[in-house]
């Protein structure tokens, strides 16, 4: 859940190891502002698959956690895996930017869940090392090789293990990252694959998004030997009044703006 509110980028190819680069730095200066702004949405200990504030204690989607060894991808400040540590869980919260799990171990010191800096594309465990694994917009949205997420966490979890992950809806790509009505008019395909970038006066890129479609996803999932179990998109309840970046009251209430798939690996 990034939150830019205007498109300040271009349209162009950017490998995953630069998709890296950027976002690691991205990722690292904003984790102050992103917290300040959404700490308290997020909680401490919450565990929230997106903005229309869906939680897991709620949906279950992760079934029963207790006594699993969960991994969370992409966890930032690890607020879910401090969520599934008091729901008895075993978490290892991991994130490709040292500032946000700094911010993790701030937030809750000792409130023991290991930290692990990597890229979610190149999971440093051992395979059949985890029951579970969890991602609450961390990574896909950011990852060029997303099969590569997907193989990695096929690769790491047990049989009869099960993988959640929330992203923004496909199709939210093709309206503007605004939360009033311009970002209810589409404006580009959403077919075209071709990522989001911010970069700075050299060329180099200082932010990167990239865009699947449902159906690159659900095939993504199966060709890592996964099988999707569910597609969750939650609805944006009338209690909430907030607006996050470009998810708020007035487009929730159109459009979908999460997808949360539920697989298993068989
Ligand atoms: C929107 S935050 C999601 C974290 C948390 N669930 C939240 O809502 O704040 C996205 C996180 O994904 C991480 N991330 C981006 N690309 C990644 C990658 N390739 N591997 C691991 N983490 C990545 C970022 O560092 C950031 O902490």
């Amino acid at each position: 859940m990034e939150d830019r509110d205007v498109d300040e980028g271009v349209r162009r190819a950017a490998s995953h190891d630069e998709s890296v680069r950027a976002n690691r730095s991205w990722w690292d200066a904003s984790a102050d502002g992103y917290l300040d702004e959404h700490g308290a949405f997020l909680g401490d200990a919450r565990f929230v698959w997106g903005p229309e504030g869906l939680s897991e204690a709620t949906a279950g989607l992760l079934g029963d956690v207790a006594g699993r060894r969960v991994l969370e991808v992409g966890a930032g400040a690890a607020q879910c895996s401090r969520w599934l540590l008091g729901a008895g869980a075993d978490p290892v919260a991991l994130d490709l930017s040292g500032v946000m799990l700094r911010r993790a171990r701030d937030l809750a010191p000792g409130l023991d869940v290991p930290l692990v800096q990597a890229d979610a594309a190149r999971l440093p465990f051992a395979g059949a090392s985890f029951d579970l694994a969890c991602s609450a917009y961390g990574a896909l949205p950011f990852a060029e090789d997303s099969a590569g997420v997907m193989r990695e966490v096929a690769r790491v979890l047990r049989p009869g293990g099960r993988w959640v992950f929330a992203v923004t809806h496909p199709m939210r790509w093709s309206f503007p990252d605004d939360p009033g009505p311009d970002g209810l008019v589409a404006r580009s395909s959403y077919f075209d694959r071709t990522p989001y970038v911010e970069q700075d006066e050299q060329g180099h890129a200082t932010y990167v998004e990239h865009h699947r479609t449902l159906g690159d996803r659900v095939r993504e999932v199966t060709a890592a030997g996964l099988r999707l179990v569910d597609l969750v998109e939650p609805e944006w309840p009338a209690d909430n009044t907030r607006t996050w970046g470009a998810w708020s009251p007035l487009r929730g209430r159109l459009v979908p703006g999460t997808a949360i798939f539920v697989c298993s690996r068989p």
